[in-house]
C-alpha cells in the first residue's frame, strides 16, 4: 500500500513538474521572443531568446491592452541607409560592433555563418534582433547580405547592461 501511495506521488510529482515547465516556458503571448546573434567557443551562430521580463499592460493605456517590454539601457543608437547599389550589399564576415539590439526598419538581409551546418538567418523588414558576437568571442563572426536600399537602426547597450533573457533554443526563433 505504502509502496503504491509512494509511486502515486512521485507521478504525481513528475506530472505537476512537467505541467509547470510546458506553462513557465515563455512564449509570445506573454514576451518578446527574438533572435540573438552571439559568438560563443569562438563561433557565430543565432540562439532563440525569450526576453524577460515578459509584457506588461501600459498602466496609462490600459483600455487598450497595449504590451509594452522593456528594452534595457541603450547608449550612443545609429541610424543608417543603406545606397540603392542595384544589387544586395555584401557586409562580408564581421564582429558586432557592440552588444545591441537591431531593427531592420526597411529591407531584410540574410545573415551566414563559416561552417555550413550552423542555421542561417533570415531578417524581414521590420524585424528586431539582437547582435551580440562582438570581438573576442568569435574570430569570424557572422556574414550580412542586405537589400540596397535597407534603413537599419542599431541601438547598443549600455555598457554591462544587456536585457535579462532565457534562451529557448540554440537555433533560430520558429
Ligand atoms: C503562453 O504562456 C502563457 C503564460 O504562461 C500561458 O497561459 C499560455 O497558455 C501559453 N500559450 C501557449 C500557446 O503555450
Ligand atoms: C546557410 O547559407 C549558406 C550560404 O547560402 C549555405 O552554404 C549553408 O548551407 C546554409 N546553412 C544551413 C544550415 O542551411
Ligand atoms: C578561432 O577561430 C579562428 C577562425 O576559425 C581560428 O583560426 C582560431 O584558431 C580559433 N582560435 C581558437 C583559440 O580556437
Ligand atoms: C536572402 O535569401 C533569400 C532566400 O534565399 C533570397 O530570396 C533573398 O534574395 C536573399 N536576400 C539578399 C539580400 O541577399
Ligand atoms: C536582470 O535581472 C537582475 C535580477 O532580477 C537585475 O538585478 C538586473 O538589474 C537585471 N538586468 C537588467 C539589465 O535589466
Amino acid at each position: 500500500m505504502r509502496f503504491f501511495s509512494l509511486i502515486a506521488t512521485t507521478l504525481q510529482v513528475s506530472a505537476l513538474a512537467l505541467g509547470t515547465a510546458a506553462v513557465n516556458r515563455p512564449n509570445s503571448t506573454t514576451t518578446l521572443l527574438v533572435n540573438a546573434i552571439v559568438g560563443k567557443q569562438n563561433a557565430s551562430s543565432v540562439e532563440c531568446w525569450a526576453v524577460e521580463p515578459g509584457f506588461q499592460i501600459s498602466p496609462q493605456l490600459d483600455k487598450t491592452g497595449n504590451n509594452i517590454l522593456q528594452l534595457g539601457s541603450l547608449s550612443s543608437a545609429s541610424y543608417s541607409v543603406w545606397p540603392n547599389a542595384g544589387g544586395p550589399i555584401d557586409l562580408g564576415f564581421h564582429n558586432a560592433p557592440a552588444i545591441q539590439w537591431v531593427v531592420m526598419l526597411m529591407g531584410g538581409g540574410n545573415i551566414t555563418f563559416p561552417d555550413p551546418t550552423t542555421p542561417n538567418l533570415t531578417v524581414s523588414p521590420g524585424e528586431l534582433f539582437i547582435a551580440a558576437d562582438v570581438a573576442g568571442t568569435s574570430t569570424d563572426g557572422h556574414r550580412t547580405v542586405g537589400d540596397s536600399g535597407s534603413v537599419v537602426l542599431q541601438m547598443p547597450f549600455e555598457e554591462g547592461a544587456i536585457v535579462n533573457h532565457t534562451i529557448l533554443s540554440y537555433s533560430p526563433c520558429n
